[in-house]
């Protein structure tokens, strides 16, 4: 059975069981604070289970893209060992919100596993939780019996908290669960060895293919379990796992999901991978099919996020994608022998093999390809830099061995791999092969140090709500109102190292507009009979809107009145109706390739990344200041358009962005023929914007460019500041009729005088040269002067060279202080460096000494800085020693 068919069968299995099928949510998680990716399909139901949302339906069904690279369900570091693990992989998924539970969950999964993709029953085990007195859970039952009704009762098995209570982090929905294993051993195996006994033993083929997770409790903060409101149920299948079995295939990377990418990596690198059950593969052939096997799990994690709208980058997401991209460019590089740029031609199979299901691959197949192409090509230098830095590291590890002869100090390499991102295994590798060995110890220890530094900055320990009205659904006002009579719902500390002691405050309904889309928090006060609190930030986690402050209210049951800073916002709002202009001129002046790929509006500017393969011109930047402009003088009135199906507003033109995740009804905002789905805070009339400046224009990454623009008051003020400027340059110019003109005379008197400068110079050498032969004197076979000359630093060396050339035994050094800035020039025959190991550059570094300076250059000639014009003397007077 085909993968696209084994997916389509489980979504058709249960829409006939009554659930609606929904799209995969996006990869990067943009509203919860607690995870980075979206790691299971459960994650954008997480507020549905919690009792903070209603879902569209209590039954749902679909396959997530799910990512399990950092927080508490990480892969990474496994992915290309074994055959079973991947950084992304879909899970196929069915949900009940408070419908059906344990029963139906269990015999459906049962029948659709047995009968619809008839894998045999004997090939399959079942696991239950064993219970967890300490905490209350018991064991569970109700499971075992009707797993009882289906299956064999040996093929039961007990499970312990790790393997059977589903937690998705340290916080949050959880429960006891019952997994689904299979057994694809061939027959003599599993004659000597039964399945059984290998069930949760990291067998490569006797594996988890579904949990069913029976969501109950919540775990919070104290790390306590509290009832669920109502009782849930979450399941999720690996997709891939779930093709090995059903393709009768013993790897996952022998299935039609990834023979397309490996077939390329062959064609492109000339190796060969090796099908899993080949046994006895030389080491070599080990190391190849590790390698590819890391390259094509990982283009497809790094590509499906990119195409979410995750570029790679230094900070956060974008840096977790930039490592896994950097893993499988260091395993091609050292393995497969590239040195080239080769893993973005796998995301043309990529989606042409997944494009039908997923369209954002598709649709954006040249923007992932460049940009990892771009990735690929810088990483690549660094690599090359990188084994240059080493080579020098180890040469001079073997001129002045520090960490004993033969081995390369762990600190040493940390900074190989900290500040120029140079792989640590590569280092060791290449020092095995120099017969140079690692301090593993020290690297390990510098690592850890690094790691303390920013856990302790970036450290947040959360506490647990406390709710003061329970059941309350937070309604936003803030599209209407900048002020409303408010009550608060719930509470909670934060410890953030960085910013100390914060509370988040939860209201019942609120003006304050939580970033998002771009758009910056509100900041405003909330407001009693008593006091006044200071919201200096406004977020949303999940559906719940957060206002931050560093107050604790001291009456928290009180009425308050919520007062958004108006001030702020209606800056930061000019600069968000000024980027949705923006994005209609880009994409009526350059073409509609141009799609939004991140953006800030803040008060104070807007920035705008989006997708265009050219530098812009001066000409372009200007049609788009000018069309903005335009937009902004024609005073078009916002017509907001407020749930309306999302169907019906893109049929009508607005834009939709990937990586967004919108829900059924959304927001449209238009201003004239510029449409968008946004959910921002926005002008009433576009002739609030006043006018709107591009500052700058430049490049993110390949294929991305970035503009900041600013509008309003900034744009008064950036006028201002020139126009200060421009009457400074005047009054310097002592008020001439016409500047341009003052400072092109100006700069021609220039040129002309300094040509007359340079001629008095040369004239001046020439007399002091001839002054200055007599005063050279012959010390044990050299010719040496050393003397205080009026030049500048030009003159100096041409004067060096004047008498420099009179032999080929002379030994100079010529000091000079032009404004008060004292330095050394120091010339050596090249005759007298090689037979008295007499170097300029050492001697200009220790007579620089002197005069608080220092410098360098090459044997022959070399010059020092300083700042003591009173040590030239002294330098002179030691010069001789050189010589003697
Ligand atoms: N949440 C469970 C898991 O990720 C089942 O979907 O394994």
């Amino acid at each position: 059975m085909k993968s696209q068919d084994v997916r389509k069968q489980f979504l058709d299995f249960f829409a006939s069981k009554g659930h609606l099928i929904v799209p995969s949510a996006p990869i990067v998680l943009k509203d919860d604070p607690t995870l980075m990716f979206n790691n299971s399909g459960m994650a954008q139901f997480k507020e549905y289970f919690l009792g903070n949302g209603t879902p569209k339906s209590t039954r749902i069904a679909d396959t997530q893209k799910c990512l399990r690279v950092s927080g508490k369900h990480n892969d990474l570091e496994d992915v290309g060992f074994d055959t079973y693990h991947h950084t992304m992989f879909e899970m196929l998924g069915n949900w009940s919100f408070g419908d059906y539970f344990k029963k139906e969950a269990i015999t459906w999964a049962w029948e659709l596993l047995t009968e619809v993709y008839k894998i045999p029953k004997e090939n399959l085990y079942v696991s239950v939780f064993e219970g967890n007195p300490e905490e209350n859970v018991p064991f569970d039952r109700e499971a075992w019996d009707i797993w009882k009704g289906l299956i064999d009762e040996d093929r039961i098995i007990l499970g312990n908290k790790k393997d059977n209570f589903w937690e998705m982090g340290d916080q949050g929905p959880c429960g006891p669960c019952s997994e689904i294993h299979v057994d694809i051993r061939s027959a003599e195996e599993k004659a000597l060895v039964s399945g059984k006994s290998l069930v949760n033993n990291d067998h490569p083929q006797v594996v988890e293919i579904w949990n069913n997770v029976f969501m109950e409790f919540n775990r919070k903060a104290d790390g306590s379990l509290e009832k669920l409101p109502a009782k849930h149920v979450d399941t999720g299948m690996g997709f891939e796992r779930l093709c090995m079995a059903l393709q009768g295939k013993t790897s996952n990377y022998d299935t039609d999901v990834f023979t397309p990418l490996i077939e390329k990596v062959e064609q492109i690198t000339g190796l060969k991978y090796t099908l899993n059950e080949v046994l006895n593969n030389s080491e070599e052939q080990n190391k190849t099919n590790i390698a590819i096997r890391v390259v094509v799990d990982h283009v497809r994690a790094v590509a499906f996020a990119i195409a979410d709208g995750q570029l790679p980058s230094n900070t956060g997401a974008g840096y977790v994608i930039r490592r896994i991209l950097r893993r499988a460019i260091r395993y091609g590089f050292t393995f497969l022998n590239t040195k080239e740029p080769f893993i973005n031609q796998l995301v043309a199979v990529l989606a042409k093999q997944m494009g039908e299901f997923f369209p954002e691959i598709k649709s954006q197949e040249q923007l992932v390809t460049n940009v990892i192409r771009e990735e690929e090509a810088s990483f690549l230098r660094t690599l090359d830099q990188g084994l240059q830095l080493l080579d020098k590291v180890i040469e001079e590890e073997k001129a002045f061995p520090s960490e004993g002869l033969g081995r390369i100090s762990g600190t040493k390499a940390f900074e190989l791999y900290d500040t120029f991102g140079f792989p640590i295994d590569l280092t060791a590798l290449i020092l095995k092969e120099k017969g140079l060995e690692l301090d593993e110890a020290g690297f390990n220890t510098a690592m850890q140090a690094q790691k303390n530094r920013s856990r302790a900055a970036s450290e947040l320990s959360t506490e647990d709500w406390s709710v003061l009205i329970p059941g309350n659904v937070e309604t936003f006002v803030g599209y209407d109102q900048s002020e409303s009579d408010v009550k608060i719902t719930r509470i909670r500390k934060i410890d953030s190292k960085k910013d100390g002691i914060l509370y988040q405050i939860v209201l019942d309904n609120t003006p304050f507009y939580p970033e998002g889309g771009g758009q910056v928090g509100d900041k405003g006060t909330l407001v009693s009979a008593n006091e006044t609190i200071e919201i200096i930030d406004t977020k949303k986690e999940n559906n719940l809107i957060l206002h931050f402050t560093k107050q604790l209210p001291e009456n928290i049951n009180a009425g308050f009145v919520a007062k958004v800073n108006q001030d702020l916002r209606s800056l930061s709002s000019r600069n968000h109706s000024a980027t949705h202009l923006m994005h209609q001129a880009l994409r009526s002046i350059l073409g509609t390739h141009v799609e939004q790929k991140g953006s800030l509006v803040n008060p104070n500017y807007l920035r705008f990344d989006f997708s265009h393969f050219a530098k812009m011109t001066e000409t372009e930047l200007q049609q788009v200041e000018d069309f903005v402009n335009a937009r902004i003088q024609e005073q078009l009135q916002l017509v907001e358009r407020r749930n309306i199906p999302f169907a019906q507003a893109v049929q009508e033109g607005a834009m939709a962005l990937f990586g967004e995740k919108y829900g059924d009804e959304v927001r449209a905002i238009k201003f004239g023929e510029s449409m968008e789905l946004c959910g921002g805070i926005h002008v009433k009339n576009t002739a609030e914007i006043w006018h709107f400046k591009i500052v700058s224009e430049g490049a993110v990454a390949a294929g991305i460019r970035r503009i900041e623009a600013i509008t309003s008051e900034a744009v008064k003020a950036h006028f201002a500041s020139y126009e200060n400027t421009l009457n400074e340059v005047k009054t310097a110019l002592k008020n001439p009729q016409d500047i341009l003109k003052a400072v092109h005379s100006m700069q021609e008197e220039n040129a002309k005088l300094t040509k007359q400068i340079e001629a008095l110079v040369k004239d001046k050498v020439k007399n002091l040269k001839a002054s200055l032969i007599a005063e050279i004197q012959e010390i044990n076979g050299v010719q040496f002067l050393a003397k205080q000359v009026d030049l500048n630093a030009e003159g100096a060396k041409d004067l060096a060279y004047e008498l420099g050339n009179l032999g080929n035994n002379v030994f100079l050094v010529l000091a000079t202080a032009e404004e008060e800035k004292p330095m050394l020039t120091c010339y050596v025959s090249k005759e007298l460096v090689a037979e008295k190991n007499l170097n300029a550059g050492q001697v200009v570094r220790e007579l620089g000494k002197f005069i608080q300076g220092g410098g360098g250059g090459q044997p022959f000639f070399a010059t020092a800085g300083g700042k003591n014009v009173a040590g030239i003397q002294q330098a002179l007077e030691n010069a001789i020693e050189f010589v003697k």
